[in-house]
């Protein structure tokens, strides 16, 4: 939703199943006159994955799906964006209703199953695109895939050329067995083999298109050390921690919605994605970047993913609750940190991970 029209339509979309207040809101988006983003403060911006991003605040993946509004959320003033997740074949995903408020928690859970308009459309729309700003794609495996590991391959070969990253996407929830793919024999084989698939999309002339592994939340310290320990192996540019959990942490207040099978998000997320977000920057030592998502609403809940180890952020669900003027209300917020604390962003990532890795959170 456009910035100026959000207090307004909000009471409205509130009340809408929460599907199709979101599709409307995509067409608000794909109708807005386009708008230059206005200029960041210089402090935020980050150097990473080979590129300068005005700022660390991006937009997480399943927000865009099928990759038809990525100038419009750019210019809602997010430093990046992540389009998708996008499968090879069409699919339609999971059966309505598939995504549910938990507005008492300030959390979502859905489990659309990658539902996806597929390859080909999703390269189309973004072909059409002049390229400005700093894009990625979420690629996943159709879920009645017979070698799903070709399905990654298929994605990072379509469209390497045409975005800034892409991310491998082993986490989600609601496609049955893709998480068995953060196994360490399977994740080895499937970042060889998109990580080649980069390389011919490169030689072919393309700017080298940087590949992150987003990963899921729900994991033990052994399964983190491997994944930690593949990914650098392969010289997997960048760790996405995290993707949506099917734990139902015993705090929920919205005890009937919980129940919903599927990924929860937003402000429940936030404590457990954190905590192993610092556990994967203990374990990457420096050699790979670390980006961090799950259950930012604030410019304190960002500060704190700083300083738990994340170079750049992502969110989703909190623009639920507190619409597109979040974005701007954390940058602001991060700008007067690094001013109050006479610090950086690059000098703030990970400062706290020690403390944060085992819970302690101030
Ligand atoms: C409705 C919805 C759809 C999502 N779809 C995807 C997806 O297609 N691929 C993916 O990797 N993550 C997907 N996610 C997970 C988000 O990208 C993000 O990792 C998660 O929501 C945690 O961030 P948040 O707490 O700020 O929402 C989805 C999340 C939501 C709420």
């Amino acid at each position: 939703m456009i910035p100026s029209l959000f207090p307004l339509a909000r009471p409205l979309l509130q009340a809408l199943d929460a599907e199709v207040a979101h599709q409307l809101t995509i067409r608000a988006l794909s109708l807005a006159p386009l708008r230059a983003p206005g200029t960041d403060d210089p402090r935020l911006a980050v150097d990473l994955i080979g590129r300068r991003f005005p700022n660390p605040v991006g937009l997480a993946a399943g927000f865009d799906k099928q990759c038809e509004v990525p100038d419009a959320l750019l210019a809602l003033g997010f430093g990046f964006v992540e389009l998708g997740g996008v499968v090879p074949n069409p699919q339609p995903g999971n059966p309505r209703p598939r995504v549910f408020r938990l507005p008492r928690d300030e959390a979502v859970i859905n489990r659309f199953g990658l539902n996806s308009d597929g390859l080909r459309a999703a390269r189309e729309r973004m072909a059409a695109r002049r390229r400005r700003g700093i894009v990625g794609v979420n690629i996943g495996a159709n879920s009645d895939s017979r070698d799903r590991i070709a399905d990654y391959v298929a994605c990072t070969a379509a469209l390497a050329p045409l975005v800034d990253f892409i991310t491998v996407n082993v986490s989600s929830p609601n496609t049955p067995g893709l998480r068995d793919l953060q196994g360490e024999a399977f994740l080895d084989d499937l970042l060889a083999r998109v990580a080649e698939a980069r390389h011919q999309a490169a030689d072919a002339g393309t700017r080298t298109t940087a590949i992150v592994l987003k990963i899921a939340p729900d994991m033990g310290l052994d399964a983190l050390d491997s994944i930690v320990a593949t990914a650098a192996r392969r010289g997997i540019d960048a760790l996405m921690v995290s993707n949506s959990t099917v734990a139902r942490p015993a705090s929920l207040r919205e005890t009937e919605l919980a129940r919903e099978a599927g990924g929860l998000s937003g402000k429940p997320l936030f404590a457990p994605s954190t905590q192993l977000l610092a556990q994967a920057y203990l374990r990457a030592g420096g050699r790979i970047p670390l980006i961090g998502v799950g259950g930012i609403d604030s410019a304190q809940a960002a500060w704190t993913k700083i300083r738990a180890g994340a170079s750049l952020l992502q969110l989703y669900s909190a623009l639920v609750y507190k619409g597109p003027g979040l974005i701007g209300d954390i940058k602001a917020g991060l700008v007067q940190r690094l001013t109050s604390e006479c610090t950086t962003l690059a000098e703030a990532v990970g400062s706290d991970a020690a403390a944060i890795a085992e819970g302690r959170f101030d």
